[in-house]
């Protein structure tokens, strides 16, 4: 069965939890797709683990665009979300609509994702009002790094614990779909999901939440660079990888591959007229 904003909407009114994970590619939104998990994130995480860079502020609509597109062609049954990147939607409420709109035109995603409360909420309003459903996106949100002064747990205070608050009634009223809490203390997101009537879908914020989301490298242990407390690695494909290209290396050495089964042949008589 498709994944919707109307079917998540169900599970948290049923009380199932929802699954979420990155993909950037077809390949891998067809795995993540047919493991059967609810919601596939294009996130602007891939910045970091697909392009390399230090944060997510170099992303760009074009990147987001093509990677939205080829996670779309693999994911059948699993919902799409397309991040919004860095300065596609901060500058104007014109701004975030048509650029959701590409994501949803040209990239084939089915909501997107946007950082930020109730500064945002006119933003959320406007995009929702032309039938796209936003994700929004709470605690820390990496596209404020150099605000926030680094990679943070939000919410610790009580006026930050209440802002939080605030900002999450205020997203759900804009008519956001869902909301992303990150890194935020697990009784502060319980109370959040407790509270909102959308589902809540945390990373780093504990179990309380109605749904989780990882990135595929760090929950594949894919991604050496850092590993942020809140992970957890469920099976250390990395080091299978790079296992497999060493034996890669050693064979070709060795001229052990390929092998005959992965050889094509010629008639005899045609090539000895070549020689
Ligand atoms: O970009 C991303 O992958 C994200 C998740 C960490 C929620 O926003």
């Amino acid at each position: 069965m498709k994944n919707t904003v109307v079917t998540i909407q169900q599970a948290k009114e049923r009380g199932e939890k929802i699954t979420m994970l990155t993909a950037y590619d077809y390949s891998m939104a067809k795995l993540i797709d047919e493991a059967g998990i609810n919601m596939i994130l294009v996130g602007d995480s891939l910045g970091m683990v697909m392009l390399g860079y230090e944060d997510t502020l170099s992303v760009t609509m074009e990147d987001m665009i093509h990677h939205t597109r080829a996670v779309a062609r693999g994911a059948v049954n699993t919902m799409v979300v397309a991040d919004m990147p860095y300065l596609s939607y901060q500058t104007s409420v014109y701004d975030a609509v048509c650029n959701a709109g590409r994501l949803i035109k040209e990239g084939r995603a089915q909501a997107v994702k946007l950082e930020g409360g109730k500064e945002f909420a006119e933003h959320i309003r406007a995009i929702t009002t032309a039938s796209i459903p936003v994700v929004a996106h709470l605690g820390l949100t990496p596209q404020s790094l150099n605000a926030f002064g680094g990679f943070k747990v939000q919410g610790k205070t009580e006026a930050a614990a209440r802002k939080l608050l605030e900002d999450a009634r205020a997203v759900e009223e804009a008519g956001a779909a869902a909301v992303v809490l990150e890194c935020v203390p697990a009784k502060l997101a319980e109370l959040v999901t407790e509270q909102l009537h959308i589902p809540t879908i945390g990373i780093g914020a504990g179990a309380g939440c109605d749904g989780q989301v990882l990135v595929y490298q760090d929950m594949l242990a894919m991604f050496g660079d850092f590993k942020p407390k809140f992970v957890k690695q469920f099976a250390q494909i990395g080091a299978m990888m790079k296992e497999a290209f060493h034996k890669y290396i050693e064979e070709v050495n060795a001229g052990t591959f390929p092998a005959k089964e992965h050889t094509f042949k010629i008639e005899d008589e045609v090539i000895e007229k070549l020689y």
